[in-house]
């Protein structure tokens, strides 16, 4: 099975977590397409999606799913997307695809995160994969100075802007052995949006394609 595969089934599986007649948070990514592309299969179950990203709200209402404003929607059931990295403790690296800041505020709404990723994901230690870090564009020399003796090395993705027009540092080269605590100290840089680690709030449910089917954790 490829990895494409892999995150296809999990995306699929996922759909067994879709609370009928709810509004539900969807992420972004190629696993969240993939979600979103099975959602479309059982869209009359539910009332509507948030998206966390331009490019998931073109997707879902590509697929006739209605897009509610985060603003216009008191209680969510559930939050599902995708990952970078997780840990044992569903603590993650997530904004690869640069849509950090609004993941954590959807995932923030909702009452349970199911994060579906494939196996290769799944780490001991969080740090391999480069930690996005959202930065108001005009603090971004000041930032990178502070993630650097905090032991990082910061990299901008260059000619990358997020939907909220800011830009990216992504951190190389950091070991993460205490997720929350660099989370908050990440986030206390003034001109630092937020940070693409999830452990302050980890997911809730981890589903992961593998090779042999989808394994759960919870
Ligand atoms: C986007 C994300 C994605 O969930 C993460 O990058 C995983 O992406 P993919 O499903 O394409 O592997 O955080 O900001």
């Amino acid at each position: 099975m490829t990895q494409d595969e892999m995150k296809q089934q999990v995306a699929k599986a996922a759909l067994d977590y879709v609370v009928t007649d709810t509004i539900i948070g969807v992420g972004t990514g190629s696993t969240a397409n993939f979600f979103i592309d099975a959602l479309a299969t059982i869209k009359h179950k539910i009332k509507g999606a948030v998206a966390s990203s331009e490019a998931t709200a073109q997707r879902l209402k590509g697929h006739g799913i209605e897009v509610f404003d985060l603003n216009m929607v008191d209680q969510m059931s559930v939050y599902i997307d995708g990952a970078d990295e997780t840990n044992k403790h569903m603590h993650l690296i997530k904004g690869g695809g640069g849509a950090l800041t609004r993941e954590k505020i959807v995932a923030a709404v909702a009452d349970k995160f199911v994060c579906i990723i494939d196996e290769t994901k799944k780490v001991g230690v969080l740090g391999t994969f480069p930690l996005p870090v959202e930065v108001i564009p005009m603090a971004r020399s000041y930032v990178a100075r502070e993630i650097v003796k905090l032991g990082g090395e910061p990299v901008l993705r260059e000619g990358f802007k997020t939907d909220n027009g800011n830009v990216i540092l992504d951190i190389h080269s950091m070991d993460i052995m205490e997720p929350v605590k660099l989370e908050n100290q990440l986030n206390s840089i003034v001109g630092v949006v937020t940070n693409g680690l999830f452990a302050a709030r980890p997911a809730n449910v981890l589903l992961i394609g593998t090779q042999n089917g989808v394994n759960v954790e919870e």
